[in-house]
């Protein structure tokens, strides 16, 4: 067998070159500091307070060079501590930040188990690296271990139905080519998925892409020798189990039944997410934001007028203009395709977002009356915050 070390020192993952950092930044979910403080700190962070970020499982750095780079650029102060087992995928994570004269990462090699041997964080990142240890909810006791108050944790792991026709190819693999190294699996393994019939749940499987990016995303999806799934209920056990609380999915109006169809009385919440995975069918992975147990914290609401809005994928100005004229706004997302619909009257609060203003100070500048207002920023705050395209924090006052 192919250990997931030896996996990883052969294909880091994904494959990175630091040279492209000169030409773009990769950002994404979770860990992106304005998510993180709609999520864990309602919005309303003091980022004048030096932030201590545990990067566990950092791979080749798309969530390090993320964190640290806009850090960077809003001027926050912060602490790095980017832990991994593959030396191979350190190296390219450490050329990237060099490349961008990023000096805020302490680099380690070694296991994310050992967290809190590394200190006391007030976020921790572990971006799809729990589903590939042999036993995860270690993995998330640990990390728990390594939380100081008042901190949370952004994570990925896989979801089953989305990924359907990975795991049969992932065990048929691993009885066929046994013994064999890296290279040569992949090559033996791109044969086979090369004549797989169409009809193949694999092959059909359109969410589906690593395969076709790299030699390291066709073996880290179809080659891993240590990959498991979580559906929301298994999910939300080993969380418990651990001490770990779910505070919200990065997006969740994928998990909320009532947009899919009607939610039946008196079902409660963990079902209904659990039917709403199932019923959308494509989540192929959950990000998620969680909390120790006992932590009843709430994630940022617009109720609160002194919470700066920022628009995420999106700018102000052309979603301001679509909204005044009507035109619907369509949005794929985990396979899912819906459309977000406006009033009209909803775009002069939209293009007033800026990433500096409050609610408040919207609320002034477009001269309405606290109730058209608040009536017409919950249209906003439902079509958009639930699908991650709103978040509110102060990181950039
Ligand atoms: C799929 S990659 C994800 C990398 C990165 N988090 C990202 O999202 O791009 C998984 C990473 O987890 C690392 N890993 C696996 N088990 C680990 C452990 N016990 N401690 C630290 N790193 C581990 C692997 O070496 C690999 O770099």
């Amino acid at each position: 067998m192919v250990t997931v070390h030896e996996q990883y020192e052969a294909y880091p993952y994904p494959e990175r070159d630091p040279a492209d950092e000169a030409k773009r930044l990769i950002t994404g979910s979770p860990s992106h500091p304005l998510e993180m403080d709609h999520f864990l700190w309602g919005g309303c962070r003091d980022w004048s307070q030096p932030l201590r970020l545990l990067v566990a499982g950092g791979g080749t750095g798309d969530g390090l060079i993320q964190l640290a780079q806009v850090m960077k650029s809003a001027g926050k102060p912060c602490e790095i501590t980017y832990v991994d087992l593959s030396t191979a995928s350190r190296a390219v994570a450490e050329a990237r930040a060099k490349a961008r004269g990023l000096d805020t990462i302490t680099f380690h090699s070694g296991s994310l188990l050992d967290a809190a041997n590394y200190g006391q964080f007030d976020y921790i990142d572990c971006c799809g690296v729990l589903h590939h240890l042999p036993e995860p909810a270690e993995g998330f006791a640990a990390l728990r271990a390594a939380l100081a108050p008042g901190g949370g944790l952004g994570f990925m792991v896989y979801a089953p139905y989305g990924r359907s026709g990975v795991y049969p190819l992932q065990e048929a693999f691993g009885a066929l080519f046994d013994g064999l190294p890296p290279q040569e699996r992949l090559t033996k393994a791109r044969e086979i998925v090369a004549s797989l019939p169409a009809g193949h749940p694999f092959a059909a499987n359109t969410n589906l892409t690593d395969h076709q990016q790299s030699d390291a995303g066709f073996y880290d999806l179809l080659l891993h020798g240590q990959d498991r799934a979580y559906d929301v209920p298994d999910l939300l056990e080993v969380m418990a189990q651990t001490g770990w609380r779910l505070q919200s999915f990065a997006t969740p109006a994928l998990y909320d039944l009532s947009r899919i169809t009607t939610r039946p009385e008196g079902m409660d919440d963990a079902q209904a997410m659990a039917t709403a995975e199932k019923l959308r069918g494509t989540i192929k992975m959950h990000v998620v934001y969680a909390v120790p147990s006992e932590d009843d914290r709430k994630i940022a609401k617009g109720s609160n007028r002194a919470l700066i809005p920022h628009l995420r994928g999106v700018a102000a100005g052309p979603l301001a203009q679509a909204v005044a004229k009507g035109k619907p706004l369509p949005l794929t997302l985990s396979g899912t395709k819906t459309t977000l619909t406006l009033p009209k009257d909803c775009a002069p609060l939209i293009a007033a977002i800026d990433g500096r203003r409050s609610l408040g100070q919207i609320a002034t500048a477009t001269g309405l009356d606290p109730l058209s207002f608040g009536t017409r920023w919950a249209k906003i705050e439902r079509e958009l915050a639930d699908w991650g395209m709103l978040l509110f924090s102060t990181l950039g006052r």
